[in-house]
């Protein structure tokens, strides 16, 4: 008969899965758990019994929240690229929050910043080569405008870079190094070609 044979079939079947669950090995770190405490109503006990249940199986939210923090940290770094007095140009990655000036000295570019970006000279003075870019930017203070007043070379979107903070809005922002400052406080008003 059609119908004793199938079943026949379908227990050998049964059987033939059971024994192969049996004898397979557990993975390591994998702990057998009866089904029905999966399926118990997210209780306290059974939030707590889930944290086991990831830290068994592996199923941590950790790695979904390394993948944020690695996703984040990504856009946590902005493209900048300094163009220099020659027009060679250097591409480097500046986290969010530090200076170009920290950024360019960070990567040997050649930006003085002779008092180390307490606005007491003008040696690093940059060119915003985008005007688009540099409308991104807070507005110079009344002391960053009076060092720049002394800058060599000023131009209508000259900026001191220890001023300029990287930001995710400036992302891609291209900076010029003018090709000579003027330091008043240290060298007084002489011209210092590179
Ligand atoms: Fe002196 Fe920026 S380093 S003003």
């Amino acid at each position: 008969m059609f119908i004793p044979k199938l079943s026949r079939r379908l227990g050998v079947c049964i059987l033939r899965e059971l024994s192969r669950a049996k004898s397979t090995p557990m993975r390591a770190g994998y702990v057998q758990r009866p089904y029905s405490q999966y399926l118990q109503p997210l209780t306290g006990t059974n939030i707590f019994r889930g944290a086991i249940f990831q830290k068994h199986y592996h199923f941590s939210t950790t790695t979904t929240d390394n993948a944020s923090k690695e996703g984040s940290e990504g856009k946590e770094k902005i493209s900048v690229t300094f163009v220099d007095k020659d027009g060679e140009e250097k591409h480097i990655k500046v986290p969010i929050g530090m200076s170009m000036l920290e950024a360019a000295h960070e990567n040997d570019i050649e930006l003085e910043g002779a008092c180390e970006g307490s606005l007491a000279c003008s040696t690093c003075h940059v060119i915003v080569m985008d005007m688009e870019q540099y409308n991104k930017l807070e507005d110079p203070t009344d002391e960053e405008n009076d060092m720049l007043d002394l800058a060599f070379g000023l131009t209508e979107t000259s900026r001191l870079g220890c001023q300029v903070i990287a930001k995710p809005e400036l992302d891609g922002i291209r900076l010029a190094i003018p090709r000579a400052t003027r330091n008043f406080a240290v060298d007084g008003f002489v011209p210092k070609p590179h």
